[in-house]
Parts: C-alpha cells; sequence; structure tokens
C-alpha cells in the first residue's frame, strides 16, 4: 500500500485555490476537493485539478437510495477522481451501487471510501438522534466491516482507529486519516490529533491534512514535512 499525503483544499474559489497550488512547482500532490469548493465551482475544477497532474480525492459523502447514488458514481467516474466516498450509513446496498455506479467499462474504478460516524457525533448525539444505542466504536467498527463487506476499499477515520480498523477488515483495508497536526502545532477545532510521523506508525494509509499546509506561511514546506514524515 503506497502511503500519501492528501492536501485539504477547503477553499471557497478557484481563484484561491489555484493560487495555492500555483506554488507547487515540483511534487504535484494528492488534493482534497470538499463540496464548498465543488458546489461553488462545479465540475469543471475537479478537471482542471486533474489536467494539472494532481491525483483527486473527491469528498462528497453521498447518502441516498442506491438507484440515485449508482447513478451519481458513474458520473463521478467519468470525471475520472482518483478516490471518493459515500456515508457507510446508507447501507450495504447503496455502497454496493457505488460500486457498480463507479465502475468503468474496462473494469477500472476510482478508490471507493466510507465514512462510518462522523466526528462531529458522539455517543449522546448518536442515541438522542439517531436511536443507535451501542458504543460508539462498536457501531464505526460494524460499519466499516460492512463497508469491506461491500467491496469499498477503505474507510474515512482518526489515526487512532486505524489499527483496529486494519486487524477488523484487513491489513489491506484502507485507512484515510484527517486530525493531523505538526508537533507544537495549533490543533485548531481538531480534538484528537497526531503528528504525520505519528499517524505513520498507528498504521494510516494516507492522511488528510488542511490547515497546517494550507495556512503555513510556507505551504510547500509544510508538505514536504508532512512527506518526510509520513511517506519517506
Ligand atoms: O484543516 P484540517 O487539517 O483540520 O482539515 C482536515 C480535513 O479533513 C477537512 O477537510 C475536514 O473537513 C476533513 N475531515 C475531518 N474530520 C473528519 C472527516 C473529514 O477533519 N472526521
Amino acid at each position: 500500500m503506497g502511503k500519501d499525503v492528501i492536501v485539504a483544499c477547503d477553499f471557497a474559489s478557484r481563484q484561491q485555490t489555484m493560487e495555492f497550488l500555483d506554488k507547487f512547482q515540483g511534487a504535484k500532490p494528492f488534493v482534497k476537493i470538499g463540496m464548498e469548493l465543488f458546489y461553488a465551482e462545479g465540475p469543471q475544477i475537479v478537471r482542471d485539478i486533474k489536467a494539472r497532474g494532481h491525483k483527486i480525492f473527491l469528498d462528497l459523502k453521498l447518502h441516498d437510495i442506491p438507484n440515485t447514488v449508482m447513478k451519481a458514481m458513474r458520473v463521478l467516474s467519468e470525471l475520472d477522481v482518483d478516490m471518493c466516498n459515500v456515508h457507510a450509513a446508507g447501507t450495504r446496498a447503496m455502497m454496493e451501487a457505488a460500486i457498480k455506479g463507479l465502475t468503468r467499462a474496462d473494469g477500472s474504478r476510482p478508490m471507493l471510501i466510507a465514512v462510518t460516524q462522523l466526528t462531529s457525533t458522539d455517543q449522546e448525539s448518536m442515541e438522542r438522534d439517531l436511536l443507535i444505542e451501542r458504543p460508539i466504536d462498536e457501531v464505526v467498527m460494524h460499519y466499516a466491516k460492512t463497508a469491506a463487506d461491500a467491496g469499498l476499499d477503505g474507510v474515512v477515520c482518526s489515526p487512532l482507529e486505524a489499527g483496529k480498523v486494519h486487524s477488523h477488515c484487513g491489513q489491506g483495508f484502507v485507512t484515510v486519516t484527517p486530525g493531523v497536526r505538526f508537533a507544537g502545532g495549533d490543533t485548531g477545532d481538531q480534538k484528537r490529533v497526531m503528528t504525520p510521523a505519528q499517524a505513520k506508525k498507528a498504521g494510516s494509509d494516507y492522511i488528510v491534512v488542511g490547515r497546517p499546509i494550507t495556512a503555513a506561511p510556507d505551504p510547500v514546506a509544510a508538505y514536504e514535512r508532512c512527506v518526510v514524515e509520513f511517506v519517506d
């Protein structure tokens, strides 16, 4: 499994995004495009960033009836993204439909990962709002296993959960982990954080890093620091 650093391009416009990417003259980072940028600029932003030579994780977290997700995934597959995602809460049938939609005529497809429980959901809100009364760790692992059984490639999780996900779902099942901060850096609104080096030790396959790179005085140096700590 090739480890990589994914840069969360949480910008509101094409202009800000391109100004940021222009700084990278050498290595082309794997880029995460989220709802904000995608909804602001539409699918063309994906084609344009792809044309600059970046791999793309399109983080739209689909969750709908299987047929709708299948057809939406067919569109994303044609956009030629490298990784995309769904909510595991959409059920196994929805995840299987997502894979069907993503798979091209030649059998190739982008990687597909699942969101288990959002980190904004805690035990209390899960019980109160969703009527799910099992311990949240158990729920997360069950959702991960359901995603694996549906044929997905991995899950988004905390680096703290990466080892447990691998032991439940197999070493080849990919863990994509946000919540990464440099030692001594500002944690911002992320609560349970790890450094890139710790995430590597914990078994993360991909780290998703936003503000520690995008808001750094020298974003290229911050990206390179992540690569040195996590990949090399
Ligand atoms: O700036 P920061 O490094 O906190 O950005 C992390 C990225 O990962 C953001 O795009 C955020 O939405 C995303 N993310 C997260 N926690 C999750 C899932 C996604 O921080 N559980």
